[in-house]
Formats: structure tokens, C-alpha cells, sequence
């Protein structure tokens, strides 16, 4: 049986200024701890391999506020277009940029300038050149039609109350045949509509 969705009444604006204020602070404070994991420890709980996170600038590591592991589901290919939905500090944006090389682009979109920030001087720490870092929304994505080999995220659709105009973003961006390879929460009963309408459950 298939129930209807009813939407979140939680106000977009007022949510995404929460969700930039705390990610804001995990760019800027990763030290002061956050009611999930972080950095280097986290990515060891989800399976990346050491060698691929100390390939990564300090300063990325510490900030990797992840749900799981994108690249699980394969690596990428050399000169592919890669786009990370909410690339955080970059921590899988520059795993993406190191495997699809020089030939290959990564568009990353982040709604927190302070994330996109760090993704940016990770990049340069790495001498990658072929990492664009964009200020936009999930909903929203910077991005032609048809234009992406491949989707990454890691994270963040759980953080995005019209998950479907996420989902046809991912659609409208992708070339024909692409693949999406995210990691995310999810829950498998219904969340009663008072916690979908709880600004404070989204933003923690
Ligand atoms: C849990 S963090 C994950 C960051 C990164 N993917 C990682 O694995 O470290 C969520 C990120 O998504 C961004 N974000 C949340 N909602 C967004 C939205 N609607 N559009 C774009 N970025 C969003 C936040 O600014 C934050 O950097």
C-alpha cells in the first residue's frame, strides 16, 4: 500500500539559515563536537580506505560530516563529470577529482560559503584543477541539463524537506545512462507529521 506524503509546513529560508549556521561551525570549529561523527574517525567507521583519507589536506579530514560512503558502489572513471550535492568540506569532492584526473571535472555545490571555502583550498593544497566549487542549492542544482556522468552525495538529502525537487534535479542534470551514487539516512516506518514539522529535528 502506498500512503500519501504530506509535506513539511518547517519554512525553507528559516531552515536553510539554520543548517548554514551549524555547518558554518563544522567548517570553522570542527574541534567544539557535534551530536553526530566527524572527521577522520567517522571516515574509518564508514569504510574508506586509510590511504585514500590520508591522501586528503588535514583540513578537509576534519571536517567530514558524512552518512556513509558513495564510493562503495564504485569508483569513478577517468574524464567523467562528477557533481557532490552538498560537498561539505570536500572530502569526497577530492577523492572524485583525484579518480576521474585531469581529463575529468568536479562540480561542487554547497549552500555553506564556509564549506565551499575549505573545498576550494583542499583543492589547491592538491594542485587538482578540475574542481569547481559552486554556491547552490540541491533544489537548485548549478548545472546544464544532461550535462553530469555521475551524481555523489553524501549526506544531505536527509538535511532537504522536497526531496522530490532534489530527485528531479538529479534527473534534469544527468546524461542519459548516468549513474547517482549517494549515501544518506533514511527511515523505514513513517515519521509522524508533528517530527516532520519540528524545525528543530531537521537542523539538530
Ligand atoms: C552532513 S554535511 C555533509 C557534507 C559532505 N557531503 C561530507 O560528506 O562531509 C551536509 C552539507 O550539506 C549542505 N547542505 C544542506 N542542505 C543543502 C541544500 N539544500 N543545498 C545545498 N547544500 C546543502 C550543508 O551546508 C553541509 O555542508
Amino acid at each position: 500500500m502506498v500512503s500519501e506524503v504530506i509535506a513539511s509546513k518547517v519554512d525553507r529560508e528559516q531552515l536553510r539559515d539554520q543548517i548554514q549556521a551549524k555547518y558554518c561551525d563544522v567548517a570553522k570549529k570542527p574541534e567544539q563536537g557535534f551530536h553526530f561523527h566527524t572527521g577522520r574517525r567517522l571516515a574509518a567507521m564508514l569504510e574508506y580506505p586509510a590511504a585514500d583519507v590520508d591522501a586528503l589536506p588535514e583540513s578537509t579530514i576534519e571536517s567530514f560530516a558524512g552518512t556513509g560512503n558513495p564510493f562503495l558502489f564504485g569508483k569513478l572513471h577517468d574524464g567523467e563529470t562528477v557533481l557532490d550535492i552538498g560537498c561539505g568540506a570536500g572530502f569526497d569532492t577530492l577523492q572524485a577529482a583525484q579518480q576521474v584526473g585531469p581529463t575529468g571535472h568536479v562540480v561542487a555545490v554547497d549552500m555553506t560559503d564556509a564549506m565551499l571555502e575549505k573545498t576550494r583550498l583542499g583543492a589547491d593544497a592538491l594542485g587538482l584543477t578540475n574542481v569547481d566549487a559552486k554556491l547552490g542549492y540541491a533544489e537548485e542544482l548549478p548545472a546544464e541539463d544532461g550535462s553530469v556522468d555521475v551524481v555523489i552525495s553524501n549526506g544531505v538529502i536527509n538535511l532537504c524537506p522536497d526531496k522530490m525537487a532534489v530527485m528531479q534535479e538529479v534527473h534534469r542534470v544527468l546524461k542519459p545512462g548516468g549513474r547517482f551514487q549517494i549515501a544518506d539516512i533514511i527511515v523505514q516506518k513513517p515519521v509522524d507529521q508533528d517530527a516532520k514539522d519540528d524545525i528543530d529535528l531537521w537542523s539538530g
